[in-house]
């Protein structure tokens, strides 16, 4: 059996951070799912798919040849770590997410990342419908204004300009759309455990999870 830990919450809420703190701790592999949603939307943004266009969208997730290697992230052999971080591509990917033939194409995608000695998970639908054999499944959430606040630090630590308003609005926009749409919602099963980290720092937050993971292994 090969141990899986699904981390879900909304937009910017240090799920990403945390999951890869989590998976190196553990010296498990991990997934970034809301990259793959991120690439099929600066795919479909090169070649002028629209977001609504769902058979093209389909063809296009199908033909994507997409890596994780050595921190990088390569599409077609091109590094796009970088490209696909930007507010607009977010924006994008969260309403691509909505098209039931990408996510149905993505699922096989990510099934593949289990692999030994065990997966760390990050996204939306990891616990309720990509993994629900899961051993361990949380929700990882924060207030909007303090997910706003972190996503502004991220961005002008890449030096990227941001406006925290803006942030605010685009957070709250695309928690509407993930918790509403009609193919896996965004949403807390009940099995998973509860972690709100607005008051608690990455350290603390990554030894809470270490802390449930060992409690259910042992
Ligand atoms: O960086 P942020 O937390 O805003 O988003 P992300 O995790 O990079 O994911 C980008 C978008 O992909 C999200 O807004 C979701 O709509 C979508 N997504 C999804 O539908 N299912 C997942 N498992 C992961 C992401």
């Amino acid at each position: 059996m090969i141990p899986v830990i699904a981390i879900d919450g909304p937009s910017a809420s240090g799920k990403g951070t945390v999951a890869q703190r989590v998976a190196e701790k553990l010296n498990f592999h991990y997934l970034d799912s809301g990259a793959l949603y991120r690439i099929v939307a600066l795919s479909a943004q090169f070649q002028g798919i629209g977001e609504t266009d769902e058979n093209k969208l389909n063809q296009l997730t199908k033909s994507l040849r997409i890596e994780f290697k050595e921190g990088k992230i390569l599409l077609n052999k091109q590094d796009v770590t970088e490209s696909i971080r930007s507010e607009e591509c977010g924006i994008l990917a969260s309403k691509i997410a909505a098209v039931k033939s990408v996510r149905d194409v993505l699922m096989n995608v990510q099934h593949q990342f289990k692999q030994h000695p065990g997966l760390v998970a990050d996204g939306r639908d990891m616990g309720s419908v990509v993994f629900p054999e899961s051993m361990l499944k949380i929700f990882l959430t924060a207030t909007p204004e303090i997910r706003a606040q972190r996503r502004y630090n991220q961005l002008i630590n890449k030096g990227i300009s941001a406006n925290i308003n803006d942030l605010l609005q685009d957070i709250l926009e695309r928690d509407r759309r993930d918790l509403t749409r009609k193919e896996s919602p965004l949403k807390q099963t009940p099995d998973a455990h509860f972690l709100d980290t607005s008051a608690l720092t990455i350290d603390q937050a990554v030894n809470q999870v270490i802390q449930w993971f060992s409690d259910v292994s042992n």
